[in-house]
């Protein structure tokens, strides 16, 4: 069999699979935490990065075609390892306690998996197609001129005076109703727990654990779920606490209509 066979064709091989994207998809959210936490910034600074994504063009569709293949791979190597080891469980193979473990963990994923997948359907709805927006934010004008020049490593990849949609005003106005943001909380609470074995478990798959090392990576790994659950929680949290709000963003730069 050859390597694509062997990959798809094995439990191994469905675990490296799921290993392997699992990383490319904490890359993702990891960079998009980071880009996201502009929004305490000017709001020049998070437009700006928004629409240089935007201008990407190719290469934009690129990542998200990249990115929706990693999702559905990671699902269906799931999905199949789980059905695979239903199909085994007779209980003789493991302890009880392991066996005991092991199901609790997989349900667990799997779980967190489905909540984290339905934010992300709700998610697209309500930033990237605009369809889940309160009536509020749909008329209230989302574009204005853009005072400053947007960088990245030192290139200016947007200069000053280019139109942009104003994606810091959409963020704090997609935030405004408390059950949103409570949602997107909860999501990225579960998120990171399913991060929290993910990584755990990818480490392991990978061959990247050993016995010297495996205590204190689990405590990289926990530092880094709670961080990453920090910072994702930081964004609705400041919204519902009124830390940012259309008012303050308005303040720092006000929108023009065009
Ligand atoms: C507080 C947390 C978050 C904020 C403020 C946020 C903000 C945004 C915004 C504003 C966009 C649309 C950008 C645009 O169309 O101009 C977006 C797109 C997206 N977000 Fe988030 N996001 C958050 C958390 C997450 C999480 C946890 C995930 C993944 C589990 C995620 C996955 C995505 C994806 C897949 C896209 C579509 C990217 C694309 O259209 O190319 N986001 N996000």
């Amino acid at each position: 069999m050859n390597l694509v066979g062997n990959l798809f064709g094995s439990s191994i091989g469905r675990k490296i699979l799921m290993a392997v994207t699992g990383l490319v998809l904490i890359g993702f959210v990891i960079g998009h935490l980071v880009g996201n936490l502009q929004v305490f910034s000017h709001p020049d600074k998070l437009n700006g990065y928004a629409h240089f994504l935007q201008s990407l063009g190719p290469a934009l569709w690129f990542a998200r075609i990249g990115l929706l293949v990693c999702v559905a791979i990671h699902i269906w190597a799931a999905t199949v390892l789980t059905l695979e080891s239903k199909r085994a469980r007779g209980g003789q193979a493991y302890g009880v306690k392991t066996w005991i473990q092991a199901t609790l963990a997989s349900r667990y994923m799997r779980w967190t998996g489905y909540v984290v997948l339905a934010f992300i359907i709700y998610h697209l709805a309500h930033f990237t197609l605009g369809t889940a927006q309160s009536a509020t934010y749909k008329t209230a004008l989302p574009a204005y001129k853009m005072a400053q020049d947007y960088h990245v490593l030192g290139f200016t990849v947007v200069p000053a005076g280019t139109a942009v949609l104003d994606v810091h005003r959409m963020v704090i106005l997609g935030f405004q109703p408390p059950l949103v943001a409570g949602f997107y909380l909860l999501a990225v609470g579960l998120l990171s727990l399913h991060l929290l074995h993910g990584m755990d478990s990818l480490f392991q798959t990978l061959g990247w654990r050993n016995s010297r090392w495996s205590k204190s990576l689990r405590n990289v790994v926990i530092l880094a779920c709670l961080a990453y659950f920090a910072g994702n929680a930081a964004i609705p949290g400041a919204v519902l606490t009124g830390k940012l709000s259309p008012e303050s963003a308005a303040k720092s730069a006000p929108a023009a209509h065009h």
